[in-house]
């Protein structure tokens, strides 16, 4: 990576990414009248999830949960309830911790070393807070500011994961902070990644530093950066639609898994010790988290069939009213609505 010249013209960078950002800054919630807690909340919800995503949760998560010690004092069901549907729930059970962690200490650290500490913060998060927050002097590198600092030196290196590409970046990202507002520096990084340094079509007529782009003078920007290619893998699961006069089957995640504890599903087969029926399935669902293709197939299955007796540890009837309160992992509520829409019918 050559990026000597950028760095020498780092005064020109900093001056027309910030004029360009007083400029065209979107109007968002956790930017008016910013506090300590808006921008923790908001930057935990805003990792590997979109602004447009965020904003209802967002509102609905401050007229719950105004502040750390209201959040602190929440049960984690009840925090991971308001959560439902944004995903990465540990993101949701990490910034709990953190609430009651912040509300009980005297003084706040308003370093990112320190923060780095505090469960759900790594150094992306720890720089964003602390910039926002305290103008804090640390850059933020993301897959945005990873993208905009590749094409800005032209770089063709081919990279394992962004992580990898965030490690190699950040001495850059640090050279051309902008001291004065860091926290406006950072976030008009994320704000240029997401609205005009876009990966596919890059809007480089309107880019404020398109003069110090070398991609761009090249015209390979489309090109840039590059990541190796992991291959998709594919899986399929096979589920139990199963309803009796009690309500629909649920199967309640343990709290011994590594992820999604707590959260309720429509239970696979492997999980009711049943075989896969030769029958067709009501409906097949494609999925896909993070390098998995998952195909989900639901399988109607009467219920004197799936046990006899007691309810094995972990499963569940849900009546139509239990069902809209309690927590669902991933689409699975949107599924429990079709099917029933779909068994109703026929
Ligand atoms: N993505 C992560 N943090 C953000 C912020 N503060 N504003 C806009 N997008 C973001």
């Amino acid at each position: 990576m050559n990026d000597s010249s950028l760095v020498a013209n780092a005064a020109d960078f900093r001056a027309q990414l910030i004029d360009w950002y007083d400029q065209s800054a979107r109007d968002l919630p956790w930017r008016s009248h910013p506090s300590l807690y808006k921008t923790v909340v908001s930057e935990f919800m805003l990792q590997q999830t979109q602004v447009k995503t965020v904003l209802p949760y967002f509102h609905n998560w401050l007229q719950v949960f105004p502040g750390f010690e209201a959040l602190a004092s929440a049960s984690e069901e009840a925090v991971v309830k308001q959560w439902e549907g944004l995903g990465y729930y540990s993101r949701a059970r990490n910034l709990h911790k953190l609430a009651r962690i912040v509300s009980d200490l005297d003084s706040i650290p308003t370093d990112a070393k320190s923060w780095l500490a505090l469960p759900g913060i790594g150094p992306y998060a720890a720089a964003a807070v602390c910039s926002i927050a305290f103008s804090d002097p640390s850059a933020v590198v993301d897959g945005n500011v990873v993208r905009i600092l590749s094409r800005l030196v032209a770089d063709r290196s081919e990279y394992k994961t962004t992580t990898d590409a965030a490690k190699t970046y950040q001495s850059l990202a640090t050279a051309l902070l902008n001291h004065a507002r860091p926290g406006d520096h950072n976030q008009a990084m994320m704000e240029l990644g997401a609205t005009l340094c876009q990966k596919q079509k890059p809007q480089c007529l309107l880019c404020p530093v398109q003069s110090l782009c070398q991609a761009r003078a090249q015209g390979i920007e489309t090109a840039i950066p590059r990541f190796n290619k992991t291959k998709a893998v594919k899986q399929t699961v096979e589920r139990a639609w199963i309803v009796s006069p009690k309500g629909v089957l649920l199967y309640r995640i343990p709290q011994t898994a590594s992820r999604m504890k707590g959260l309720h599903e429509i239970p696979s087969l492997e999980a009711l010790n049943l075989k896969t029926p030769r029958t067709s399935p009501l409906i097949v669902r494609q999925r896909s988290i993070t390098k998995y293709r998952i195909t989900e197939r639901f399988h109607e299955i009467s219920a004197d069939k799936a046990f006899n007796g007691d309810l094995p540890d972990h499963f569940l009837w849900a009546n139509p009213d239990s069902i809209a309160s309690l927590t669902f992992s991933g689409p699975h509520r949107k599924w429990i609505t079709e099917l029933i829409d779909l068994v109703s019918e026929k």
